[in-house]
């Protein structure tokens, strides 16, 4: 890292393309922030590379797409004034170097064309504001007037310029922050860190969109709880996402305490990370407990209780979605179904497992049975090892339990053996709600184990039902 040229950074063709197209239009271009971060990280290049020009970046653009095989089309954002290429496996954005400034009277910025040093400034962290020249006369030069490099061997985010500047010009910075410490292990300065903490509630002006971008990429993370830990110490959690926040804290009353659901949460979270890269799978272990904080009742002579609150949990899992903007599809179905059932096994495996316990799980769960099982073992988080290895082998035990009956009866997708059709046929009916009511009939009573998951023995079962309801067979 001591060498200052880095020309073998730039053997992708593309930057020999730039290059020579800034030279033609006699211009100055480098290429800047995550591409030149990551490469002196040795982490994986990104896909998308950032070029900044000193002069315009949309006429550059067009004079390197001019060269490129197959001459692609320029993506141009006239406001921003930036433009973007595609090729098969790059992106790459050009911006033309910017120094702004604030006019006091309307407070929007005014842009400016700036010089190189101009437009490290007003980026968000050192190492993000790091480049290479890509013009003919320094071609792999570092220039990194602000200690990027400094700032990446000590893994160190620090804002360029004074940090609440930083922030407040762009609020979704301090998620990116966190996001950053969380993915690289990096540690935030203790002044960006307090200049967070000042401004966390300019985050209120950041679209959803982008705050759950970031929150997804420190979920998806190693170890997600550094990433929560600092959005909690920052302030920036209680505004984000309220619904955990309520969780932290133990109350204490008659000598009798509960655990702190929140750092429960965390661990969680932290555990399911070692088993899934699934993100939904992910945001169910965050929310598993949400419904805690409005369910929970000290009760004589139990202690504290959290009645229903799977129920209620699911339910919030909906506001929140719709809230932060999550989607409203089968993810959010999915996520609502963990948090719903996300008791059932561990019920299950500290009492006798019957067969119709496991069916019944095994049908509410259906697919996403396995899913279910990572997330409740991920939610044995007791320090009293004696526990924590019974609890495992009770969940193994389950899991047994779990194949032995689904291969026996197949109740996972279950298709009833009888269809409507047959029953209005059987007893010359036409539709009506006693087909609704022999159809469930016929499901409890497979999941209860009265009958086999078989056509012959369902028939049998319609037609004694059938009669029950005096139905005659036609
Ligand atoms: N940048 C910034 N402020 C932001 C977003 C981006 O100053 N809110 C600057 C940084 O210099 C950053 C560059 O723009 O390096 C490119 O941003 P982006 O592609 O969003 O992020 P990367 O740093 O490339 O990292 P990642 O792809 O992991 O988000």
């Amino acid at each position: 890292m001591k060498n200052q040229n880095y020309k073998e950074a730039l053997n992708l063709p593309i930057f020999k393309t730039i290059s020579e197209a800034t030279d033609e239009l006699a211009l100055d271009s480098y290429v800047i922030g995550g591409f030149v971060r990551d490469y002196l990280l040795q982490r994986n290049i990104p896909k998308d590379i950032d070029v900044v020009a000193i002069g315009s970046g949309i006429d550059l653009a067009k004079q390197v797409a001019a060269k490129l095989p197959g001459k692609p089309t320029v993506q141009v954002f006239k406001n921003f004034g930036t433009a973007m290429i595609k090729t098969a496996d790059l992106e790459i954005e050009f911006v033309g170097a910017r120094k702004e400034s604030y006019d006091r009277g309307s407070r929007k910025p005014a842009v400016e064309n700036g010089t190189l040093e101009d437009d490290q400034l007003r980026r968000d962290f050192t190492v993000n504001a790091m480049a290479f020249s890509l013009n003919k006369r320094n071609f792999g030069e570092l220039l990194d007037p602000f200690s990027g490099i400094a700032d990446l061997e000590a893994s160190i985010l620090r804002t360029p310029t004074n940090p609440d500047i930083t922030f407040s010009d762009d609020p979704l910075r301090m998620m990116r922050a966190i996001r950053f410490a969380a993915q690289l292990h990096f540690v935030i300065d203790t002044e960006a860190f307090q200049a967070i903490k000042r401004n966390c509630e300019r985050i209120r002006i950041v679209s959803k969109e982008r705050i759950v971008d970031e929150l997804n990429k420190i979920l998806l993370t190693e170890k997600p709880s550094v990433g929560f830990l600092l959005l909690y110490q920052s302030g920036l959690l209680p505004i984000i996402l309220p619904e955990l926040t309520a969780l932290q804290g133990i109350e204490e009353i008659e000598g009798q305490r509960h655990k702190d659901n929140f750092y429960h949460t965390l661990e969680v979270v932290d555990n399911i990370a070692q088993n899934t890269d699934d993100l939904w799978l992910r945001w169910a272990a965050l929310l598993h407990d949400i419904g805690k904080a409005p369910t929970k009742k000290f009760q004589e002579p139990v202690g504290w209780t959290f009645h229903g609150h799977e129920f209620v949990g699911s339910k919030m899992v909906y506001k929140l979605f719709k809230r932060m903007c999550l989607p409203l599809n089968e993810k959010m179905k999915f996520v609502q179904k963990m948090v719903l059932l996300s008791s059932r096994p561990i019920v299950l495996s500290q009492d006798i497992v019957t067969d119709s316990a496991v069916r019944r799980l095994i049908f509410d769960a259906g697919e996403d049975i396995e899913s279910l099982m990572i997330l409740c073992e991920a939610d044995i988080t007791t320090k009293n090892p004696n526990r924590f290895k019974k609890y495992h082998q009770n969940f193994k035990a389950v899991r047994l339990k779990i194949e032995e009956v689904e291969t026996r009866d197949h109740v996972r997708n279950f298709q009833p053996p009888v269809s409507g059709e047959l029953i209005m046929e059987t007893f010359g009916i036409s539709p009506s709600k006693e087909i609704g009511i022999i159809k469930d009939a016929i499901k409890e009573a497979i999941l209860e184990g009265i009958i086999p998951n078989e056509y012959e023995a369902a028939f049998q079962y319609m037609l004694e039902k059938g009669h029950e309801l005096g139905l005659k067979k036609s």
